[in-house]
């Protein structure tokens, strides 16, 4: 293995990662006579010249009268160039996924959208083998990807929790990860893309906040490509063009354009369509990528409460974006623009004896008697929650959060160690309760046997989505 013409051939076709479809449709072509000429295959597949002499001088010995073996067809399963692709059938799932939420700009794409987003993505790139990540995911593009794919490993980061775990039960292989992108992507899924794919809020700072995102995902920044869906009304081109230069100001090439590929139920002012965007990295995209995306992170929605400008008091990107802080006695937090999940991560992330959490009064935490005991059990093993509605006038709630004196176990050891690796902070508390019996090894494979999924291990408490967060912790005890 390493020495043979076929080898050689195939490791420039890997070394193209996602982008190798064409190189293989140039070796495809080499296997069938009669030989075709170096112009030819230039042309026909749109592949540089250096590139098809690249794979015509590792080929070399192997190319008899011009052609190659049909042992290269199955190397590079050539054949599954044309494999016919079943169309995902998405009426179901969409009508049973969680209704949109128009504060963070959901606009149901159609079902025949997610279909044929997932069959043109698999016939562009070679996605087998690879990692998309959907930034953000209303529309049900990873169920629709594994469908039509299923060896594509897919993540979907979203601020969502009810379609983060619907999206778990409905394909238990996609991961899914809790994050509101204006204080940062999860660790776990940072530089491990080879494709991400996005339906951004139309706004530039919404643009360039999701595509920023998506570029710290790719892992393969050589080949990896960010596909977006964005429009624009053809009566307003000037607001057209604010989101193109939002996104050319991450030094994103633009490789495509799709015109109205995407079509939605709404947005009819876009004409309830977008277009289909593909961007390629250059190496000017990834200096000073993260401050860049924390200036333009406060004011990303098109509509909605969530479009107000952003508050001065300790902002919520200190919490969940930075480390662990250190523990205070008392802390304040001013969680006034929070769509929902922000409470939950602050009572997580924050060590404090005493925590003051300002919140909308309707907020869904608080909204009835079930909703608060369900909050208060989450965190018991760390905070003792007493709710103030109508606090401090009618448009506000005050939470106060009181460290449980008594509070202990894995559980609250986990509680207090938010920031943490999962599976080092378990280690931890199994080492520290069983006395110092158990060996570090012994901790972590125990630690391992606690989690729903062994992703769970190398992520945060924080990246996790609700119920994934309720299991853990009931699981503990
Ligand atoms: C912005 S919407 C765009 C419209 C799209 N057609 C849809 O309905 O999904 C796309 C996805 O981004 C998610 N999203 C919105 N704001 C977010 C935020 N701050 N952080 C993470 N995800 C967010 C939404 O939950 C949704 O799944």
């Amino acid at each position: 293995m390493g020495s043979e013409p076929i080898d050689a051939v195939a490791a420039l076709v890997a070394e193209s990662g996602v982008g190798a479809r064409r190189l293989r449709q140039v070796v495809a072509r080499l296997t069938e006579p009669p030989a075709p000429s170096l112009d030819d295959l230039v042309r026909d597949f749109a592949v540089p010249r250096r590139t098809v002499e690249a794979l015509l001088r590792a080929a070399g010995p192997d190319l008899h009268d011009g052609v190659l073996p049909a042992s290269y067809r199955d190397r590079l399963d050539l054949d599954g160039l044309h494999r016919p692709r079943p169309a995902p059938d998405m009426a179901g799932l969409i009508a049973g996924a969680p209704v949109a939420d128009r504060a963070l700009d959901h606009v149901s794409a159609t079902a025949d959208t997610a279909a044929r987003r997932a069959v043109w993505l698999d016939e562009t790139f070679d996605l087998t083998g690879a990692h998309l990540v959907c930034v953000g995911d209303h529309d049900l593009t990873s169920l629709a990807v594994r469908q039509v794919n299923p060896g594509l490993r897919v993540t979907v980061v979203d601020v969502d929790d009810r379609l983060l775990e619907y999206i778990a039960a409905r394909d238990p292989g996609i991961e899914c990860w809790h994050a509101d992108l204006r204080f940062g992507l999860p660790p776990v899924v940072a530089g491990s893309a080879d494709l991400v794919f996005t339906d951004p809020p139309y706004t530039p700072e919404g643009v360039q906040l999701f595509l920023g995102r998506g570029a710290q995902a790719l892992g393969d920044r050589a080949n990896g490509r960010l596909v977006m869906a964005y429009g624009f009304s053809p009566l307003t081109p000037a607001l057209g063009l604010k989101v193109q230069r939002a996104v050319l100001d991450l030094d994103l090439a633009i490789e495509a354009i799709l015109p109205a590929f995407n079509r939605y139920h709404g947005a009819q002012a876009v004409g309830s369509a977008s277009d289909l965007y593909v961007c390629r990295p250059t190496a000017g995209t990834w200096p000073a990528l993260e401050k860049r995306l924390a200036r333009t992170a406060v004011n990303i929605y098109t509509h909605g409460s969530q479009s107000l400008e952003g508050r001065t008091a300790k902002s919520p990107a200190e919490l969940f974006g930075g480390g662990p802080t250190a523990k205070a006695s008392r802390a304040d937090v001013d969680l006034t623009g929070d769509p929902g999940p922000w409470l939950l991560r602050a009572l997580l992330a924050v060590n404090a004896e005493r925590l003051t959490l300002l919140v909308p009064n309707r907020h869904p935490d608080l909204a009835d008697a079930a909703g608060q005991a369900a909050l208060r059990e989450l965190v018991a093993g760390k905070y003792a929650l007493r709710y103030r509605r109508s606090t401090p006038d009618p448009q506000h709630a005050i939470v106060e959060a009181s460290a449980e004196a008594g509070a202990g176990g894995a559980a609250g050891w986990l509680l207090t160690h938010a920031h943490g690796k999962i599976g080092n902070v378990l280690s931890e508390a199994l080492v520290k309760g069983s006395g110092g019996n158990l060996t570090r090894n012994e901790a972590r494979a125990r630690a391992a046997g606690l989690v729903a999924r062994p992703a769970h291990l190398d992520a945060r408490l924080l990246d996790l989505p609700r119920p994934a967060v309720r299991q853990l912790l009931q699981t503990l005890g």
